[in-house]
Order: C-alpha cells, then structure tokens, then sequence
C-alpha cells in the first residue's frame, strides 16, 4: 500500500524542472493504461483497453472561488508510484476475501504563481480510480471549490449505449431507468453504465465520498461528460481547508456486462474498517410493520387502522420467531406520523412512542424469541430536528436491545431542511456535502451504541461499508414500493437493469418477497410486474445483508412451499460469482453461503421470456448436492399468469448443466444443498 505522506509533495520546489510531458500506468494485467499529460496547456488524461482508446484525452482539474483554476498551464513536477497486491477479508459481504491488485501513479502539478496538486491514479484489472489531493501551501487554506473539470469523453457516443437516471431532479435516485445512445444522455447520477460499439462495458461512479459533494455528470459536446458536483444551497459546491483530497472517481471496465458485477474496484478504493471489531453488525433477514402501510391496509399515523400497535408487533415476532428470521422493522411508532408527515419534519419525535406502542414491552417480547425490533426514524429530511435528538433516540434503542435503525429522509431533492449558525432555513440537496457529512454523522453516532443504519432517501452508496461495516444497506434506487403505489410501478426490465447501475455501488435494501400481486386485482396498474419465482430470485440477484421478507404474513402462508426458499435464503456471503447476463435483459448470480457448503442461483428476466443454460461449474468438483429449484410453470407470465411456478429436485454435480426456462418477466431461484 502507498506510504507515501501527504508532506512528502508540500516540500516539492514549484519550479522544478519539468519532469516530462506524458506519464502512464498500466493495470497489473497490462491490459488498462492511464495517460496523463501536460501537453496542450492543460492537465489531461485519457485511457486505452486493450489497444482500444476507451477514454479520450479529457481534463483534469479544480476551480477555486478564491484561488482561481487548477490544473489548465500547471507542468508536471514530479511523480511516485506504488503497488498494492494483497487479500483482505470482509466482516460480511458478497465475498468474504477481496483481492486488491493495482498499481499507482501519483503525478503532481505546479504552476509557478498558483500553485500545486497531486492527481492520484489506481489502475486495477477491471478498471480506474483517480483523486485530487491538495497539500497545504501558501495562499491556500480555506477553500471554495466552485467546479471540478474533470471529464470522461467517450469515443463514438453515438453508437455506445447507456443506462441511466436522472440527477437533481426532485425524485432523488428512484428513477425508471433510462437506455439511450450515449449521446442522448441527460444530466445523470451514477454510477453511471454504458456499452462501447466494441461491446466493451464501462461503468462511471466514484469511491469513499467523505467531506466532498457527490460527482453527478453533465453532458457537454456528443460524448463529453463533465463532472457535475451537487451544490450546497448558497452555490459552492465544496467547502474545505488544505490539505483536503476529494473522493475517488472511479470507471469500471469489462470485455462484457457480467465482468462489472464481479468488480471489487469501488470497495478496493475505501479506507479499511474504522470501528475494530464488529462482531456486532449481523447480516440477516427481516419482516416488518411496513406493506400494509404501502397498500394502504394499516397507516403510519395513529386511529383505527394505526399498524405499530404493541399486539400488532408481538403478532409480527411470533411469525418472525416462527420463520427463522432475525428482526421485525416497526415503522409508525412514534410521534410525528399524524396529519401530512411527508411535508413536516419538524414535528417527529425519535423518542416518544404512540400510546398504543410500548417501546421496551416489545423488546423484551422479541429478545425472549430471539428476534430483535429493528427500529426507524422517518426525519422527513428535517435533518435539524433529528440531528437535534440522535443522540437520545439511539440511546433509547440500545437501552432496549435494538441493533438496527432503519433511517428515511423522504423529502424532494433539494429540499432537506437544516437551520444553519444564524437560524436561517436552508434548503440542501440528498448528495451535496453537507448531507454526504450528515449521513456519516449518523453512522458513526450509531457505531458508538454497536447499531446499524440502513438508510433510506440516502447518498449514493460508495463503497463506505468497509471502513464503517455498520452501514449496513440503504435504498438509493427505485425499490418495491413503486409496485404499492408508484407511476408507473417497476417495469419487467426494471431488476435487470439495477445490478448493472445501482448494484454496482453496494447493497440494497429493495425489500424483495412481494407473493400477493393482486391487492389491486390482477389487472391492476400497481402491482409488482413478476412472477413469483422472479420474486425470490431478488433475494440472490440484489445483494444485500439484510434482506426483507416484505410481505404480510398470510400471503406467505399461502404459498408454504415457495415461502421456503425465503427461508433458506442466507444474506451473507462467501463467494459469489455473476455467471451471464446482459444489461437490462437478464442476469445470472451464483453465490455460496458463508461459512457453508450451500450454493445458491438466482436468475431473471425482463418482459421477455428466455432461457438460459448455465454450468454449475462453480459447485465444488466431486461433491454432491440436491438442487432445489424454484421456477416459472408453463403457464406463468407476469401479467396474465404470476402464480404459476413448479418446485423440482435434482442431484447434481458441478460436472452438470441447467437449462433455467423463465417466463415473460420471470425467475429461477435454486438452492444447491451440498449433500
Ligand atoms: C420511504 C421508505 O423508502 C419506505 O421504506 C418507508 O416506509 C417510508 N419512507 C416511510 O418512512
Ligand atoms: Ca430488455
């Protein structure tokens, strides 16, 4: 790893002879190379994968409000490079060992009169991270960044394709994914994919986000897409002290679509874990006061139909004790939800209950079973008011055993309300820094009471797990709420799309598990547009170590034998393996069960029905195992036909193959029981 300090370049002469004009690293493999040059009198970099320009010359740089641009005339003055080759181990995840192999370049850039800055560059098998880092020097100390020049220029735009959604627009990241040509792309989050003419596939997003604003991107010319950084609300974009660094950009790359879900690049690019042991933080799956909310069954405020009653809760603890799973969310259980909560923040209290919910009998109820509440704060993005009573409020869950805060800050982008230093209102954007700072705060004062956070309405997620493994998962994404009640609900396509975009950042609580899809008759606009077996297939396709069961009850009890997969699904992993796919079509995961012997498959489709051979070539050779696969009848179709699904055994081996039959928006899950 890099040992090098940040004061090593503080004591560079400005003046120093000019070092050269074009720098390169290459990745480990020699296939990825990074070119940075200062010719052209600007700082630039561009990109070549195997002997193909993937990332025209494009530049580099920061503008300051006080201090001017860096990087256009700056020289090159100096370079140091680095390796990395070692495995480190996840407290939980997608796969318990990460190989971090890359190689370093950092190049540092004067300019006599202005100043000086490093650009550091990673360059791994499947892709780059780069990041700014400024050290002190004179007339640089605090700082206004009013615009990042960074840019990503991508050859033949018009016959590359990309999917993508919005940013600043009012509904944060849960966007219908959009596919384009990538000259037809609008302002957009990411991370941010696309498809070369080549079929190369590359995936824009950034890693460690602390104390920076998230990068959105802008398109300028066909193709040129600039670094786009979310503004606080008076317009500064980042507001820091030298010696800062801002957060890494990162483009992932792959000769196909499945490379990009086995990446580890983003996670590679964060600072190892912060909190010590976190023995504490446990993956596990959930059900919750939440659907009869999102259909309109029960309601989050208090009156007849209130859903987060003490007997309700006890209710949901015996079937979660009952059905092996660890924790029961309870949402609507304190004061605030009455009258039109999603516009008023300002009146929620995170430590008093509704009279008909008794916080610590509840606790005491599930602890006796083995089953924990998990609790939840809605702020409404009033962000004030419940930085106002964080401390109380986890104070309050750890004294009665709570592990687990599900947080939500449902409020249009640009909306979250902070009062700042004079008592002003102030309105700030879901990504710019100040959230990106609140976000974290809450982590951190949750890490101190061994709680975890999932939060909803979040940041983007950057891969931050492996330095706070307390953040356990978070929305960020159109999740199954859209089916309750969203316009338009899902599309087919919808599952198919996000692990190539969203998924690419890190966990997602999409509360998979929807059984009943006729809660507005069959041929209702809302409504999830799956089958059944699509349904659990989410469970191993969406990674996340903390998984819903996000139906009532009686709907899984109407359906035993498929409810069963829920519950033999495990949410933590050893390996997992992405084995086919194609963006926005279909998508094959393979995944072994931590600290076991078990596989498990999950497959889906979009609107069209297909099928998919695969190679169970990823079992352990010369093992056994009964294969219990779940998947769509003859019959089944998402919108005519969603129940229709067959359970069937098979003895295999990983000498075998399987031939998985979906149906029009439809699933395979399967459980490989080593034997
Ligand atoms: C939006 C969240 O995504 C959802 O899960 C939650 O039920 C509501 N906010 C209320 O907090
Ligand atoms: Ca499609």
């Amino acid at each position: 790893m890099s040992l090098l300090k940040p004061t090593l370049f503080i004591s560079l002469v400005l003046s120093a002879n000019v070092l050269a004009e074009q720098l390169q690293v290459s990745s480990p493999d020699g296939k990825l190379t990074v070119t940075i040059s200062d010719e052209h009198d600007r700082t630039e970099y561009w990109v070549d994968y195997q002997q193909q320009r993937i990332i025209l010359p494009s530049p580099l740089g920061l503008e300051f409000k006080q201090q001017g641009q860096f990087g256009d005339g700056f020289k090159i003055t100096g370079k140091h490079t680095d390796k990395a080759k070692l495995t480190w181990t996840q407290p939980w995840g997608e796969r318990k060992q990460i190989t971090d192999n890359h190689n370093e370049l950092a190049v540092e850039l004067a300019e006599q009169d202005r100043g000086m800055f490093t650009v550091r560059f990673r360059v791994f098998n499947d892709g780059i991270g780069f990041r700014y880092e400024v050290p002190k020097q004179k007339g640089l100390d605090q700082v206004d960044v009013i615009d990042e020049d960074t840019e990503f220029v991508i050859p033949d735009s018009n016959k590359a394709t990309a999917w993508w959604i919005p940013s600043r627009a009012f509904n944060r990241y849960e966007y219908v994914y959009n596919t384009t040509t990538l000259d037809k792309v609008g302002r957009s989050h990411t991370p941010f994919t696309f498809k070369l003419d080549s079929g190369v596939h590359m995936s824009i997003h950034e890693a460690a986000l602390v104390d920076w604003a998230a990068m959105t991107l802008e398109p300028q010319r066909a193709g040129e897409l600039k670094a786009d950084l979310t503004p606080w609300s008076d317009g500064i974009l980042v507001k820091t002290q030298t010696p800062f660094k801002s957060s890494w950009r990162t483009v992932q790359v792959s000769p196909d679509a499945k490379g990009l879900l086995n990446s580890d690049l983003i996670l590679n690019l964060n600072e190892p874990n912060k909190l010590g042991d976190v023995s504490w933080v446990e993956p596990g799956k959930y059900v919750g006061i939440w659907w009869g909310m999102h259909i309109k069954e029960n309601t989050w405020g208090s009156g007849p139909k209130h859903g987060a009653t003490t007997s309700e809760t006890k209710r949901y603890m015996d079937f979660a004790a009952d059905n092996g799973f660890a924790g029961v969310l309870v949402e609507g259980w304190n004061i605030g939800w009455d009258g039109d909560w999603f516009n008023n923040g300002d009146v929620f209290s995170f430590t008093e209950s509704y009279p008909d919910f008794d916080l610590p009998a509840v606790t005491a109820y599930g602890l006796k079973k083995n089953v924990r509440l998990i609790g939840h704060h809605e702020t409404s993005g009033n962000v004030t008011n419940y930085d106002n009573q964080m401390a109380d409020a986890y104070d309050l869950y750890e004294k009665n055993g709570v592990t687990m805060v599900k947080t939500g800050y449902v409020a249009d982008a640009g909306d979250i309300k902070r009062i700042d230093e004079n008592g002003l209102v102030r309105h700030e954007w879901h990504d710019g820094q100040f959230m990106v700072g609140e976000y974290l705060r809450s982590v951190k004062e949750a890490a101190k009471r061994h709680i975890s956070i999932n939060t909803h309405e979040p940041v983007k997620d950057t891969g931050l797990r492996r330095t706070y493994p307390n953040w356990i998962s978070r929305e960020g994404a159109r999740g199954q709420e859209f089916n309750a009640w969203g316009t338009p609900p899902n599309p087919p396509e919808h599952t198919t799309i996000l692990p190539y975009t969203r998924m690419l950042a890190g966990p997602m609580d999409f509360t998979p598990g929807i059984f009943d899809m006729s809660f507005n008759g069959l041929d209702g606009e809302n409504r999830p547009r799956t089958t059944l077996t699509k349904q659990l297939a989410l469970y191993v396709v969406l990674y996340s170590p903390i998984q819903m069961a996000a139906d009532l009850p009686r709907n899984y009890l109407k359906h035993p034998d498929a409810f069963q997969f829920i519950k033999d699904v495990p949410t933590d992993w050893e390996n997992s393996r992405a084995i086919a796919g194609e963006v926005g079509d279909y998508v094959v995961f393979a995944r072994q069960q931590r600290d076991a012997d078990d596989w498990f498959v999950g497959a889906l489709t979009d609107e069209n029905a297909r099928t998919v051979d695969i190679s169970l070539d990823f079992l352990e050779p010369g093992k056994r195992y009964e294969a219990q696969i779940y998947r769509d009848g003859d019959k089944a179709d998402w919108l005519t036909n969603p129940y229709d699904y067959v359970i069937e055994k098979k003895s295999v081996t990983s000498g075998d193959k399987l031939s998985l039959k979906m149906a029009k928006s439809g699933g395979t899950a399967i459980r490989f029981k080593a034997l």
